[in-house]
């Protein structure tokens, strides 16, 4: 019992957003209602401040960036809430998406000058993959904005799910005065105070003479036409439709002067659930069970280069973690102790003694864990679904520039791969002299090249390919020679043996599905 109410108060949460709508500034303001830790160097700081966040790779020291992502807790109204950054940089790798299994429902920031861009639309696919829901949050409305019924149908249009707007701007920018919520029919104001952060806001009745004062004459007999048309056209609420990720409430605000953050945290906790049923081999594990079970969504490896070892962030799914107690791993058969876990906060990692669903914690891993494997109470059998194999967006040809060193060069290449930080095909019918490198963001080139290097002593020749989009053959019975394709389409095949074309533009992929009856092209690998 002791267990459940725990499990009830857990919330934990992915935000999604395009480097620069302000995903950090939410944060940071988040943590601050949650009391939490000493802020200056909790989230990652912007530009100068990021290089002491972490020292796992010396790669982020050099670039001054963050490739790591790291959970942050902190309670709230009793709840408790785990967030899941996730690299804020434009060049995101795939742990970005992975992070996204490990949520059971997202933020989604939009700079409201800007509407929905190209990195939202990325990660917004993987959170529809899961059916979570999403959580719109309309950054930024202390500056000009886009008008916000452009805003909300450019979310319906470009991202397909339909849109609840859970307040409503007054104006923007020098004229942003507030914002009408629709539950309360109150007007939440905002006073400007030239660009101090922290902004006053009070409340008003939307009938109110102060209000229309406030207001002006006519932006308020305009409010008054914007919330006849909502209220008259406009999606209905429906809470079952934003649980199954199929309708976004939308909360206009700024999160830099803190202009409502706190309504939105409010209603956020009531509009998501507590932690969700996972799917296993063998039906759904509900998250009140009262065995323990978690799976493996990330790897980090050489966090400690002197140690050569890794971390694996486990997704606990059901029931409660105690330090020492003994675990099953499925994939290998064999039980053991979870070693050092740990929460890793964005600075620091803090030993803890018990976790519970929901919840997220880094183990030591002594190199037996892969991603998506499954952890659990020794006698329970079960085993998550599998994370699925994200496409990977550029490639290259990588060669060990000395033939001496072939075998850490495939050793290197291989263990790198399994640690998920990077993909490897290989032409069919071609042996490992190249391999074909795929990843999802350019800067795991460069930490693939260092950490051959460092690691294996191996030095890398890459060369670029043209290559753009890769699909899976979704076809067990189809031979990949006998496919009638473009003449610049490659075929190719990954370590478990899939099957998988390379395309450099869209138009090969038609030529390829027109000249190919049947033939099934996916977009992520299976799990
Ligand atoms: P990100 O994590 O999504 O990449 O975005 P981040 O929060 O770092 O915000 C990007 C920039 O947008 C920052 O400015 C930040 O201050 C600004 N910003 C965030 N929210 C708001 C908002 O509600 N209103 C306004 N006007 N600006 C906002 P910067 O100049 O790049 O950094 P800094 O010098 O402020 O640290």
């Amino acid at each position: 019992m002791h267990n459940n109410k725990e499990i009830e108060k857990r919330r934990t949460f992915a935000i999604i957003s395009h480097p620069d709508a302000g995903k950090t500034t939410l944060t940071e303001k988040l943590l601050l209602y949650g009391g939490a830790i000493n802020l200056a160097g909790s989230v990652k700081g912007k530009k100068t401040a990021k290089h002491a966040v972490s020292d796992w790779m010396e790669i982020e020291k050099q670039r001054g960036i963050s490739v790591t992502s790291s959970v942050l807790q902190f309670k709230y109204g009793g709840y408790c809430i785990n967030i899941l950054d996730t690299p804020g940089h434009q060049d995101f790798s795939e742990d970005t998406y992975r992070t996204l299994m490990a949520a059971d429902c997202a933020v989604m920031v939009i700079d409201a000058s800007k509407g929905v861009e190209n990195q939202t639309i990325k990660l917004f696919k993987v959170c529809v993959l899961r059916h979570i829901p999403i959580i719109t949050f309309m950054n930024k409305m202390d500056r000009d904005a886009k008008n916000p019924f452009e805003l909300l149908e450019d979310i319906e249009t470009v991202l397909g799910i339909n849109t609840y707007p859970m307040n409503w701007p007054i104006g923007s920018g020098k004229e942003f005065k507030g914002v009408y919520e629709r539950k309360t029919r109150e007007v939440l104001t905002f006073t400007a105070n030239n660009g101090q952060r922290e902004v006053e806001e009070s409340r008003l009745g939307i009938d109110t003479e102060q209000a229309r004062e406030l207001i002006g004459e006519q932006m308020y007999s305009e409010l008054h036409d914007d919330i006849d048309l909502l209220d008259g056209a406009g999606d209905e609420m429906d809470i079952d439709m934003v649980r199954s990720g199929k309708l976004t409430p939308v909360f206009f605000g700024s999160a830099l002067t803190n202009f409502g953050v706190e309504p939105f945290l409010e209603e956020f906790l009531q509009l998501t659930t507590p932690p969700l049923p996972r799917e296993t081999d063998s039906g759904t594990v509900d998250p009140m069970s009262d065995y323990f079970s978690a799976f493996v969504f990330k790897i980090q490896a050489n966090m400690n280069k002197a140690h050569r070892d890794r971390i694996a962030f486990i997704r606990i799914c059901s029931g409660k973690f105690e330090k020492g107690m003994e675990v099953y791993h499925v994939q290998s058969g064999k039980k053991m102790k979870l070693s050092q876990p740990q929460q890793i906060m964005a600075q620091e990692r803090e030993v803890i003694d018990e976790a519970y669903a929901g919840d997220i914690m880094g183990v030591f891993d002594p190199g037996i864990f892969s991603i998506g494997d499954t952890v659990c109470t020794p006698g329970v059998n079960v085993k998550f679904k599998g994370i699925p194999t994200f496409a990977p967006e550029h490639f290259a040809l990588v060669q060990q520039k000395d033939t001496m060193k072939r075998k850490q060069f495939i050793k290197g290449t291989n263990q790198i791969a399994q640690e998920g930080a990077i993909q490897i095909f290989q032409e069919l019918d071609s042996g490992m002299e190249e391999v074909i490198v795929g990843v999802v963001g350019t800067l795991q080139f460069e930490v693939l090249e260092y950490r051959l290097k460092n690691e294996y002593n191996v030095d890398i020749v890459r060369s670029d390919l043209p290559y753009q989009y890769i699909k899976w053959i979704g076809n067990a019975d189809v031979d990949p020679k006998k496919l009638d394709l473009a003449s610049d389409t490659k075929r190719i095949q990954d370590l478990k043996g899939n099957h998988l074309l390379l395309f450099t533009n869209l138009w090969s992929i038609n030529w390829a599905l027109e000249h190919n009856k049947g033939l099934v092209l996916l977009d992520f690998g299976g799990a």
